[in-house]
């Protein structure tokens, strides 16, 4: 099949790298000239709104997205004319964290509390019901820890309200979570669903620096979080790859967010699971089987940021390397690292090997994660 995708970035390279084996072609809509995807298919220079868009996508049988940005009503228009996966309707919900919340609200999932602000009135009567801290979030665009802010004292409410007033917001009440994690699933036009490994994430800055499957601490978890992620897909009658990111509370799992398309967090089933969340996205789109989802021992995903280190790192037995091929820029994703050992005692044991390749702020984060999964 020829697959359309919105965005042109990692995600849809490795969309394309995992559906080419498959037999299908790919054309990616990006308005960035050097779109990383762009050697994989044919690239059309476009942003992601205004009617020639399906000029651009003529002769897809399938459309999706490699980000949630994607203007909604570009969506629901191609969904005319196209077979959209997933739907209009799931990105519509995940792009706006109140409408994200208040679907796992009537479904009866935890999530933090929160309330809805537009106006500073509004802001006021949120802290006062909520407390500090507390984080001030835009609803709509943020990614990376971008569009958010955390209110700690009454001082921080002049400089959030500046940086952020101007747009529909929403305030969340702070979880103290023991730490966080993510499910990703894949579910066909059928109605079958795949559930993943727990993966076991680590945010600095608001950005995710590490993941890790095979972790115990997860273990526990498993069931609730599946029971959580497959109410939610078929309330959305959703079709595709979907993550579920959880804070793990001591009152049980709170859902954090959704994302609507293959994700960050589970890069590491590229190596580390027996058929990845790429491939499972793009036989989902096309009707193919639903590959396994179980993994191959415990894999641990390094993110790297703002530049690529030295390849010296893949000495390491079983590591594999994924440059994106971007430009290095402050703050942005340039590339991942996934080591894959049979177990998680063995990746513990053998973690110094990899630190030793790590810059120290990243090795103190890497073993707290390590110490927190077991
Ligand atoms: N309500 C909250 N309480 C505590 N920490 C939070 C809360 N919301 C977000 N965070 C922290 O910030 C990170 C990024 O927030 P998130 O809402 O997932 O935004 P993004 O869309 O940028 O990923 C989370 O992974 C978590 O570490
Ligand atoms: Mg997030």
């Amino acid at each position: 099949m020829r697959i359309g995708i919105l965005g042109g970035g990692q995600l849809a390279k490795m969309m394309a790298l995992a559906g080419q084996p498959l037999g299908h072609e790919f054309v990616f809509i990006d308005p960035a000239a050097d779109a990383c995807a762009r050697s994989l298919g044919a690239h059309r220079v476009s942003d992601w709104s205004g009617p020639d868009l399906v000029n651009q996508l003529a002769g897809c049988d399938r459309v999706t997205f490699d980000f949630e940005n994607v203007p909604a009503e570009s969506l629901a228009t191609l969904a005319d004319r196209f077979d959209v996966r997933p739907s209009p309707k799931a990105l519509e919900v995940s792009q706006d964290r109140l409408a994200e919340k208040q679907l796992c609200a009537s479904l009866d999932i935890p999530v933090a509390p929160f309330k809805a602000v537009d106006t500073r009135p509004e802001l006021m009567g949120a802290i006062d019901a909520l407390g500090l801290p507390a984080l001030l979030k835009t609803r709509r665009l943020g990614y990376d820890g971008k569009g958010q802010y955390r209110l700690a004292h009454s001082e921080d409410l002049e400089p959030a309200w500046q940086s952020l007033g101007e747009q529909a917001l929403i305030l969340e009440g702070w979880v103290d979570f023991a730490h966080e994690c993510a499910l990703t699933a894949v579910r066909d036009a059928a109605g079958e669903v795949r559930f993943y490994p727990l993966t076991h994430t680590l945010h600095q800055e608001g950005i995710l620096r590490f993941a890790l499957s095979g972790s115990p601490a997860n273990a526990p978890w498993q069931d609730s979080a599946e029971k959580i992620v497959h109410q939610i897909m078929d309330a959305l009658d959703y079709v595709g790859c979907l993550t579920v990111e959880f804070f793990v509370t001591e009152a049980g799992l709170v859902v954090n967010e959704l994302a609507p398309r293959v994700h960050n967090s589970a890069h590491w089933t590229i190596e580390g699971s027996v058929c990845s969340q790429f491939e499972n996205h793009i036989r989902a789109l096309t009707d193919m089987p639903l590959g396994a989802a179980h993994s191959r021992g415990s894999a641990l995903m390094v993110n790297f940021i703002g530049q690529m280190p030295s390849t010296d790192m893949l000495a390491l037995d079983g590591l594999h390397w994924h440059d994106y091929g971007k430009q290095a820029r402050k703050g942005r994703k340039v590339g991942h690292a996934t080591w894959v050992l049979e177990d998680f005692a063995t990746l513990k044991r053998r973690a110094d090997e990899l630190t030793a390749h790590l810059e120290p702020s990243q090795v103190q984060g890497l073993t707290g994660l390590i110490n927190a999964a077991g």
